[in-house]
């Protein structure tokens, strides 16, 4: 009887040790950057860090007709190019190469993906769509833009369409200067929402913004009203009411959701560079090597993710901040439109930065 338990105990023991030299030997394999594609259960591929690669760029963004001339740094004067050449290398696994056929042809068949945020979602969507008509030059698109800030590219030979919807806060703000209310607890453009199937969202930039660039007046939550407040606390006040919004409205079998993280500004080089002085992204050239960036987690992707935890549904978090972060060499800088007046450390680059946001993507919707 006695031994029984005890020979019980010991092959339990056995078991476990099993068990854990498996996971031991697996954790390994997996944190092997040289491996082939491995078990994507354990791979972060948000994770990783900045190879040279002469195969990039994705695309020539000479012949992406629609690209607009705030992102289309090369034509615009920039006279370094390696900066076209980074590709994004996860530490535990590989990205399966971005293919805009099998992107069309595949899961996008008959289906609508919306990119609902800021101007950093516009970038997004025109890497999307040049990366798609590059991959697919035959096929006949469309673009329309109305009014009210939707973007709409078509591919009606693949019955699909990639959209942008701008909407830099998600939640509501109504009314007329001066008396402009930001409504931390509303939503109001969710109907154009759940005609996706695809949602990606983004919010932050504009949370910052102060003064003239400032669209409210006053801001409201439950029912107080107040001038300003902390940004991140209002951040994380509106972040819920979205996450409540989806976990209300979305059912996760037909639509799939995800929140495109933080991306940063390299506007302070003293963010990656222990003698930065005053820089900025001004005449940056080369990514930031390695897997570290000095200044750490961004605080509103921390505001984010903890959001994103207390979903019933939870989306899913595409976390490129800690990537973009070393990618101070990636935006327009006096490159963009603003040239050398107004220049630009907070948008990036195409081709640049946000291909390597949809090869991330396109790995989300098919390969995981
Ligand atoms: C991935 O790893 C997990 C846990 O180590 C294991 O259960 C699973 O079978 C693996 N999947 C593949 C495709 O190797
Ligand atoms: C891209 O995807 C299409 C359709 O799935 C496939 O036929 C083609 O071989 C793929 N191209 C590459 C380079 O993998
Ligand atoms: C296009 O896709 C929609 C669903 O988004 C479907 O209702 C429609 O029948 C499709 N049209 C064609 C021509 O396949
Ligand atoms: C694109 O449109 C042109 C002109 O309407 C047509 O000749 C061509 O077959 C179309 N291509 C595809 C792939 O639908
Ligand atoms: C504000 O709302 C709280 C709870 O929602 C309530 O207890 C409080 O009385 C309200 N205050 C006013 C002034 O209506």
């Amino acid at each position: 009887m006695m031994r029984g338990v005890a020979s019980t105990g010991v092959v339990t023991l056995m078991v476990m040790v099993l068990v854990m030299l498996n996971q031991l030997e697996s954790a390994i394999v997996n944190g092997s950057p040289s491996s082939s594609p491995s078990n994507k259960t354990s791979c972060n591929i948000y994770r990783g860090s900045w190879v040279y690669d002469k195969s990039y760029p994705l695309y020539d963004s000479a012949t992406c007709p629609f690209i607009e001339r705030q992102f289309n740094c090369k034509p615009n004067g920039r006279p370094d190019s390696n900066y076209l050449k980074y590709r994004w290398q996860p530490s535990g696994c590989n990205l399966p190469r971005f293919n805009g056929s099998d992107f069309l042809g595949r899961k996008m068949k008959g289906k609508k993906l919306m990119f609902v945020g800021d101007s950093l979602s516009l970038n997004q969507w025109q890497s999307l769509t040049c990366l798609l008509h590059n991959s697919a030059p035959n096929a006949n698109f469309t673009i329309t833009r109305s009014p009210s800030g939707l973007s709409i590219f078509s591919f009606p030979a693949y019955n699909s369409t990639i959209m942008f919807s701008r909407n830099a806060f998600l939640v509501d703000i109504v009314g007329a200067p001066p008396k402009r209310v930001m409504k931390l607890d509303s939503i109001s453009s969710g109907s154009l929402w759940k005609t996706a199937d695809i949602l990606i969202f983004n919010s932050w930039h504009w949370w910052l913004h102060t003064d003239r660039k400032q669209p409210w007046d006053t801001i409201v939550s439950g029912n107080v009203t107040v001038r300003d407040m902390d940004r991140l606390v209002a951040y994380e006040k509106a972040m819920t009411t979205w996450a409540k919004w989806i976990d209300q409205n979305i059912d996760p079998s037909k639509t799939k959701v995800f929140f495109q993280g933080v991306s940063p500004d390299h506007t302070h080089s003293s963010d990656w560079s222990k003698s930065g002085g005053k820089g900025s992204c001004i005449g940056e050239t080369k990514p930031v090597m390695g897997s570290d960036y000095l200044a750490g987690p961004h605080p509103a992707e921390m505001v984010v993710a903890k959001v994103i935890k207390t979903m019933k549904k939870p989306a899913r978090l595409m976390d490129v901040t800690l990537m973009s972060q070393l990618r101070k060499d990636g935006h327009p800088s006096v490159y963009g439109f603003g040239g050398h007046r107004v220049p630009d450390c907070s948008h990036w680059c195409l081709a640049g930065v946000p291909d390597s946001w949809n090869q991330l993507l396109y790995s989300e919707l098919f390969h995981s």
